[in-house]
């Protein structure tokens, strides 16, 4: 049986009780577990996957955290995670004209496309049934993988980083750049200036608006991560030196510093993901017609903002979650012309997964964290392994 990772309700439980309800002593490698499960039966439009290498994801640190919601619990007393893999197709179902025995994909994690594509759940988190890709071996729907670009310019790993989180980012993107072109035509002004807080779908949304030409400026407290987006011509603000906004004076002093790194003018698109003490700090370096776009809410789900305020500001707060299908194509067209992924310095092996999934709980990490699954790579990919 292909050996897999889970997450109980049990063991959430467990280590809940251990650090006594304290999240900030909650260690998450306690609560992934190797386990093993019976792969469905190849039905005629499923692929069988040889997992490669996958990503380590913030929503299964949600789900090992029960954070927002217990997702485990939900879905029956365990989940099996992961919902972002590369993987190489081992056989193919009868009806399956898109691929075939030996192809390299990537997954996407749309669960359940609504009446316009978008998804009304997410894959191996709360689609009922969905089992993930921390595997050795997965079975899906052809419809749930894309043909990975191979010749993108990416190594395997950086390929491994953004089945997810660029589908997030080119999302975000569309919808923030559309948003503001309802209300400032591309007449009226160009070229835009764009702001992200730290993490791996802002970084990648902002290799999108610079790929487009507009000014884009990364605002983490990761010095490695700030590095690499300069190599790309992104510009970089330090967190930490306006102590990630902890008080109404960090923020005020954060905004006028992007007033004076903008002339005055402030930016016209932020993306947040985070929420939290962040938020506030987005609507404030806004300029005028400004757009705040966000699909996460690590560090808080409530936000509280000035409606009249953000009226005569003429400001928009919008909200997405992952991509559509189409838009998942596009997305990976897009990975090593637009998308460069940082990636963390350690790749790490398929038995330390629950140590990446902490360590990026803890946010030691130099960039997005991959683990290789498969020993043994099919010749296709054993170029592009650094
Ligand atoms: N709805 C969706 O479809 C969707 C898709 C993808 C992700 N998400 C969600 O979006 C969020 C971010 O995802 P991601 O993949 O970008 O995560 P990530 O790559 O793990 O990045 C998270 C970042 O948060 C920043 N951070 C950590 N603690 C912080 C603090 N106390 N204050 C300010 N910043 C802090 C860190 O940036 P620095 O240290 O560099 O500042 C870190 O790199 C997660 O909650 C995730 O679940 C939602």
């Amino acid at each position: 049986m292909p050996e897999a990772y889970s997450i109980s309700a049990e063991s959430i439980a467990q280590e809940r009780k251990r650090v006594d309800g304290d999240l900030d002593r909650f260690d998450v490698s306690r609560v992934v577990k190797l386990d093993s499960l019976e792969l469905p039966k190849l039905g005629d439009q499923d692929v069988h996957l040889k997992i490669l290498a996958v990503s380590a994801e913030h929503n299964v640190d949600h789900a090992a955290l029960a954070d927002t919601t217990n997702i485990a619990e939900i879905r029956g007393g365990k989940i099996y995670p992961g919902n972002s893999a590369l993987g190489e197709v081992l056989a193919v179902g009868a009806a399956v004209k898109t691929h075939e025995p030996g192809d390299i994909v990537v997954t996407h994690c749309n669960g359940e496309p609504d009446a316009y594509g978008y998804p009304l759940r997410i894959w191996a988190y709360d689609q009922p049934d969905s089992i993930g890709w921390y595997a050795t071996e997965a079975v899906v729907g052809a419809w749930q993988v894309v043909q990975a670009p191979l010749d993108c310019g990416l190594n395997l790993w950086e390929i491994a980083a953004l089945p997810l989180r660029a589908p997030t980012a080119h999302h975000l993107w569309r919808r923030a750049i559309g948003i503001y072109r309802v209300k400032v035509s591309r007449e009226q002004r160009a070229r835009i200036q764009v702001l992200s807080f730290g993490g791996g779908v802002s970084e990648l949304f902002l290799m999108l608006a610079a790929h487009e030409g507009h000014r884009a400026i990364f605002c983490s407290g990761s010095a490695s991560r700030r590095k690499h987006l300069e190599g790309l011509g992104i510009e970089s603000i330090d967190q930490k030196q306006f102590n990630r906004f902890a008080s109404r004076d960090d923020v005020k002093a954060f905004g006028k510093h992007v007033k004076g790194m903008t002339d005055g003018d402030g930016v016209q698109i932020v993306c947040d993901m985070l929420r939290g003490a962040v938020f506030p700090a987005g609507m404030a370096v806004l300029g005028r017609q400004g757009v705040n776009v966000s699909a996460g809410w690590q560090l808080g789900m409530k936000c509280d903002f000035n409606s009249a305020n953000a009226s005569v500001r003429q400001l928009t707060i919008d909200h997405t979650h992952f991509e559509t299908l189409a838009g998942v194509a596009t997305a990976t067209e897009l990975y090593g012309s637009a998308f460069q992924p940082t990636v963390h310095e350690e790749i790490y092996a398929f038995a330390d997964l629950p140590r990446a999934l902490e360590e990026m709980h803890r946010n030691v990490q130099t960039g997005i964290p991959i683990v290789r699954v498969a020993d043994g790579m099919p010749d296709a990919v054993s170029h592009l392994i650094p």
